[in-house]
């Protein structure tokens, strides 16, 4: 059985939880994109993570944890998490490295920031940019390269002189030893020297063993480089639509693709936002559902939820279900509102422009639900909702055309409905 848990929004929708619960009876779990931009809150035990670049497998005994090739690592953040998880579990956690996924160097924080990236397009400012772009320019270093330590060596230290070039006034940069960095990032690696291999042949040989695999996305199909709200976007493909060229397998058999969208719509960063409630709402919503960045710690804006938007990740990433997340959250709210189309330079639209220019310009056209009262937190199945509840999800999932499998009323997995997954 293959699984895929894959983000409808602008990230944060709640993927660390569902992917810590349905990796239990993985045998792999595989992430297939970004790098410590993302951030997963995971609560395993008792105990809270705020996870950036390890996938969650590396929780659960047995599981074999992959770092696909479409990722791009930083070795001093895998080995921090890699060492909690460790002490926390009382053994080593089984990962498998893409030796063709590319590493996040200190030079590419750097340029991020001499750039300033963060200021014109919100980053997060963990070098992921300036790392996919190496790759691009085929400039970049890669796992692989770890086990040749004199060719390391050596391209780092071409590289260091081109960047001088670029930047002959950068005291950063200037003061960038291609020795020290790769003693760095030897010692970095050495937990996982003997784990760097060729992830997309394992992968394979999983599927065609009948192994049961989760393929963990990271951010959301609005997000994504091709398809997102660019330019206010990441550098990787998000969505089911490049998962496949992130593990190096072709139309990847996928039986179950959990499209994971939250009961209401956030966004760090800069961008266009239709729905975004500027407010006293958002407020609330923001301060009730703790929308904070688990990697910048910055404030998440709140909206009401988008069925334009969400439609087009549904295009991105053909969900056979919705995974609802964070519903508890409108617990109190007296209405809700659905956005169920735009009105752009004087027309009504019911597409979702994919460019932060035009999207800049539309306005959300809404329809109004009733809210309930109850909290939810005890529900178990469905029928235990609230009538208005079921009627939210029910219109999120006619909206969206796809059927809704798990609705999560809580942080903890056990705050988990799921209903014909
Ligand atoms: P970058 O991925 O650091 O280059 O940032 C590009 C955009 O993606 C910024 O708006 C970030 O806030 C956003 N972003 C990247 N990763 C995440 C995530 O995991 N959750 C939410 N937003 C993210």
């Amino acid at each position: 059985m293959l699984t895929a848990v894959l983000g409808m929004q602008w990230g944060d929708e709640g993927k660390g939880k569902l992917t810590h619960l349905l990796a239990r009876d993985a045998d792999l779990v595989v992430r297939f994109n970004g790098g410590p931009n993302a951030g997963h809150t995971v609560i395993d035990r008792g105990v809270k993570f705020g996870i950036h670049l390890i996938p969650v497998g590396a929780f659960h005994p047995g599981v074999t944890s992959v770092l696909a090739s479409g990722m791009v690592i930083d070795l001093a953040i895998l080995r921090e998490e890699f060492e909690a998880i460790a002490a926390h579990r009382g053994e080593p956690p089984d990962l498998l490295l893409a030796s063709n996924a590319h590493l996040i160097l200190p030079y590419h924080r750097i340029l991020e920031d001499l750039e300033g990236s963060g200021a014109r397009i919100g980053t997060t400012r963990r070098g992921i940019g300036p790392a996919y772009r190496d790759k691009a320019a085929r400039a970049g270093i890669r796992a692989g390269d770890l086990l040749t330590p004199d060719r390391l060596q050596d391209w780092l230290s071409r590289r260091l002189d081109l960047l001088r070039f670029s930047w002959p006034n950068a005291e950063p940069i200037a003061d960038l030893s291609a020795s020290a960095m790769a003693a760095r990032l030897l010692q970095d690696a050495t937990p996982f020297l003997e784990a760097i291999g060729d992830a997309s042949r394992a992968i394979r040989a999983a599927a065609e063993a009948g192994k049961t695999i989760l393929f963990e996305g990271a951010q959301g199909a609005l997000l994504d480089v091709d398809f997102g709200t660019y330019p206010m976007v990441t550098s990787s493909a998000t969505t089911f639509a490049g998962l496949g060229n992130g593990i190096g397998i072709p139309n990847p058999p996928v039986d179950r693709r959990l499209g994971i969208t939250k009961a209401y719509t956030t966004r760090v960063g800069i961008g266009s936002f239709p729905t975004e409630l500027s407010g006293q709402l958002g407020a609330w919503l923001q301060e009730r559902g703790g929308e904070f960045g688990v990697t910048t710690g910055r404030p998440r804006r709140c909206g009401w939820l988008d069925l334009v938007a969400l439609r087009h990740a549904a295009a991105l990433n053909a969900p056979t279900h919705l995974a609802v997340t964070k519903l508890d959250i409108l617990s109190g709210m007296k209405e809700l509102k659905l956005c169920t189309g735009y009105r752009l330079d004087g027309e009504t639209i019911g597409e979702f422009p994919a460019d932060d220019g035009r999207l800049a310009r539309c306005e959300p056209i809404y329809e109004t639900l009733r809210g309930w009262e109850e909290s939810i937190g005890e529900a178990h199945e469905l029928s235990d909702l609230p009538g208005e509840a079921r009627a939210y999800l029910d219109r999120i999932s006619e909206g969206v055309g796809v059927p809704i499998g798990i609705v999560s009323v809580g942080p903890t997995p056990e705050e988990t409905i799921i209903c014909g997954f």
